[in-house]
Formats: C-alpha cells, sequence, structure tokens
C-alpha cells in the first residue's frame, strides 16, 4: 500500500531538492522523545557535534555549537523505534522512487544550548557521496519565531528562506545539494536528525 506522506516527500524531494511535512507522528510519541532526549541531556549522554573535512581547521565552536547523541536502534526505546520504522519506511520509499540503493539510517539527538547555531554548510561533500538523504524531525512545543534557531535554506541564486523547528515538523533534503544553516537559538533547540547512507556501518 503506498503510504501518501511518502509519496508527498518523495514529489517535493524530486520538485525542488527538499520537502516539509508536519504531525507526521501523534504527539504522545513527540512528547516522549523530547522528554527522552532531555533526559539524555541533562545526564550529561551529549557530546559536541564534529565538522567534516574541508572546515576542519576552523574552530568547531565557530561553526556550530549544537551537542548530539548518536542512537542505536537495539538499545532504543519503543518510541524512538516507532519513529525509526517510520524512518525506514520512508528510506525504502525514496530507494524505490529515486532507484537509489539506501543501506540505512543513521540518527541522533541534537540539542542547541541557547545562543548555538551552525554556520551555512552541505551534509555532504561530492566526492564522498554516502549520505544522500537528510532528514530532521523537530521537538520544540510551543516554538515562537522569536525563539530562532530557524533552518535557513538558500536558493541556487543566493536568496533564502526560513523554516521554524516546529514540534512535529519533518524536513527532508538532498544532503548534496541543500546549502543551509542554523540561525541562533534563543531558547534550547531540539531535534532527532538522521541521514540515509548507502554505506554499510563499520567501527
Ligand atoms: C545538521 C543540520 C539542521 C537543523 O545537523 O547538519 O544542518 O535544522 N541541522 O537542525
Ligand atoms: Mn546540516
Amino acid at each position: 500500500m503506498i503510504n501518501p506522506i511518502f509519496e508527498k516527500i518523495a514529489e517535493q524531494i524530486l520538485s525542488q531538492s527538499i520537502a516539509i511535512k508536519d504531525d507526521v507522528l501523534d504527539s504522545c510519541v513527540l512528547d516522549a522523545l523530547a522528554q527522552e532526549a532531555l533526559t539524555e541531556y541533562s545526564q550529561g549522554e551529549f557530546k559536541d557535534a564534529k565538522i567534516g573535512k574541508g572546515i576542519a581547521k576552523q574552530r568547531i565552536s565557530e561553526v556550530r555549537g549544537d551537542k548530539v547523541f548518536w542512537l542505536n536502534k537495539v538499545d532504543a526505546s519503543a518510541r524512538l523505534k516507532t519513529y525509526w520504522n517510520w524512518v525506514e519506511g520512508l528510506q525504502d520509499y525514496l530507494s524505490e522512487y529515486f532507484r537509489i540503493y539506501l543501506e540505512r539510517t543513521e540518527l541522533h539527538f541534537a540539542v542547541y544550548p541557547i545562543g548555538a547555531f551552525y554556520s551555512p554548510h552541505v551534509d555532504q561533500f561530492r566526492d564522498q557521496g554516502n549520505r544522500v538523504f537528510s532528514l530532521i524531525l523537530y521537538l520544540n512545543k510551543d516554538w515562537k519565531p522569536a525563539d530562532g534557531g530557524q533552518l535557513r535554506v538558500y536558493n541556487d541564486d543566493g536568496t533564502f528562506y526560513d523554516i521554524q523547528p516546529i514540534h512535529g515538523r519533518v524536513v527532508c533534503f538532498r544532503s548534496d545539494q541543500i546549502l543551509h544553516e542554523v540561525l541562533e537559538a534563543n531558547k534550547p533547540r531540539i531535534s532527532l536528525t538522521g541521514w540515509m547512507r548507502r554505506d554499510a556501518f563499520t567501527l
């Protein structure tokens, strides 16, 4: 059976390289995921996020100030598995739709403390190509424009538009095509971020 949400996401990616979809999960799942991120965060499980090659010489804090907690499906909570299964359904759908092999989706929670941002970047350098699609689920209840933390997406001509990181919103885009940044957050900002990849996991 065709999942109409997956179909909409695929069509938006095909036409504009990026898709935005709201309310893909029950609000009780969203609330539990936000709570889970905050619990791990308060227990000190989050680490400074890293940056890829090319910008490695810059001080990381000048590029991105978020903290991340990588997840694995085996140990995942029931709520997280619910989301992970949804993500894998989307992965299979996109794989077939775009006729591109996708091996797995990696996921991490990210928290942007007050004042944190992530400078303009693409998620995948073209010469490696392992990350194919980026997928972000926002977990910020009652988020207002004044809270900052918007995802700013640049068009090819340098113009841009902003996406609010509101509770239950999913954004999915081609990892090698979309130049984007996260504007400074004026309130702690939580997301569950992933990449659909072509390569297998190695230690
Ligand atoms: C990233 C990223 C955007 C967001 O983690 O690479 O760009 O809105 N995140 O959280
Ligand atoms: Mn990014």
